[in-house]
């Protein structure tokens, strides 16, 4: 599939640029527990998938910048001097984010043409983001020998990320993007920003994708209010970042904060114990117990958290009807996007006949269902 991806962009390249390009294939992630952790220093479950964004570039004489949004067929040209955030600018905005972000570590980039398309469908929740910022990233340190390690390559795709785009966001989509091993998950410290990487083979099971087609906008504030609630309650407890805390902790300055922000608190709190007992049920093979801690996850991030949807829980809740589904999740910023599910290989076909039917049946649409294959992270296409 990325294979089709990739001879797409280089031959559409060949056709604006003439000239023979550098390709860069950047992957989108999944995260099997560690929800809105990342941005309080906890923990977090990534693995990058086989689909993601796929990036043709090459250096340019002329006196601007050119990119091309294959899927959009939308051409856009910019000067790398004096760089601004665009208004509405959609993915204008994560490519000019990570130029202007070069910039201010002192990086000269100098033009360039490109050509970029992806395969991950948007409002996902698997970030497309994430693997469009790395790939230009990527790209532009190849081209123009800027000298930058992958970690510096991830906070830059940040950046551009929390100053362009205006989403507040941790670091977990870049560094799962960027740092993703072939057929494994990575057990994420976000503080560290260091892995652990966790081979995963689920046995008789597997992890299947249901997208809600529900189009979330992380933009939206309520991913960066949640943000703002962590760090005031941090700051209240007198430390750097909810990592820290335990619920003794937040129960001591109950009475000081409202009971909503207390629940997300101790939402994040909770998550980042169901991460670390996630990673123990994966070593001692305990499946079951892997299943109930997605389930405990969506539950917090539906009631204590609200980051999910009616879309999101009636998927999670007709996947607690099935025997042969082990757990379940919304997973991602939220309020749409994707569910996780951990089901029984020779089950899938079932479920997704039946799931498909009824979620027609409620919301008058359609979800799309997939698999998805762990893969390796950003990296330079022969
Ligand atoms: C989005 C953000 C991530 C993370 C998740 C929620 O994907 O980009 O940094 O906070 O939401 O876990």
């Amino acid at each position: 599939m990325n294979k089709k991806l990739i001879k797409e962009v280089k031959s559409s390249f060949k056709k604006h640029f003439k000239t023979k390009p550098l390709i860069v294939f950047s992957p989108g992630r999944i995260n099997l527990i560690g929800e809105h952790t990342d941005y309080n220093d906890g923990f977090a479950f990534p693995a990058a998938i086989n689909k993601g964004i796929a990036l043709a570039i090459s250096k340019s004489d002329s006196s601007n910048s050119k990119v091309y949004a294959l899927n959009k067929e939308a051409l856009y040209e910019f000067e790398t001097k004096n760089i601004k955030p665009i208004e509405n600018g959609g993915w204008r905005n994560y490519v000019i984010g990570v130029v202007a972000e070069l910039q201010v570590l002192g990086k000269r980039v100098g033009n360039f043409n490109s050509v970029f398309a992806g395969n991950i469908p948007g409002g996902a929740g698997m970030s497309s983001s994430a693997a469009l910022e790395n790939s230009f990233v990527f790209g532009l340190n190849t081209l123009f020998n800027l000298g930058l390690s992958k970690h510096e390559m991830i906070v830059i795709s940040q950046k551009a990320e929390h100053n362009y785009v205006g989403v507040k966001c941790g670091i977990m989509d870049q560094y799962a993007s960027m740092f993703g091993v072939k057929k494994s998950a990575l057990l994420l410290d976000c503080r560290a920003i260091a892995s652990e990487t966790f081979k995963i083979d689920f046995t008789s099971y597997k992890l299947i994708l249901i997208n809600t087609n529900v189009k979330h906008d992380l933009s939206e504030s309520a991913y960066n209010d949640r943000r703002d609630v962590c760090e005031k309650v941090s700051k209240l407890l007198n430390i750097d970042a909810l990592r820290d805390a335990s619920k003794a902790d937040l129960d001591c300055i109950k009475s000081d904060i409202s009971n909503e922000d207390y629940q997300k608190a101790l939402f994040v709190i909770n998550e980042n114990n169901r991460v670390k007992l996630f990673s123990e049920a994966i070593k001692k093979k305990d499946l079951k117990l892997l299943g109930n801690l997605l389930y405990q996850s969506h539950e917090g991030l539906s009631t204590n958290y609200k980051v999910s949807c009616d879309e999101l829980d009636f998927l999670v809740d007709r996947a607690k009807e099935n025997p042969h589904i082990l757990g379940a999740r919304m997973m991602g910023g939220g309020f749409g996007g994707c569910t996780i599910n951990l089901i029984l290989k020779k089950e899938f076909k079932n479920f997704k006949k039946e799931v498909s039917k009824n979620f027609r049946a409620t919301f008058e649409k359609e979800c799309s269902i997939y698999s998805v294959k762990l893969s390796q992270g950003t990296q330079i296409v022969s």
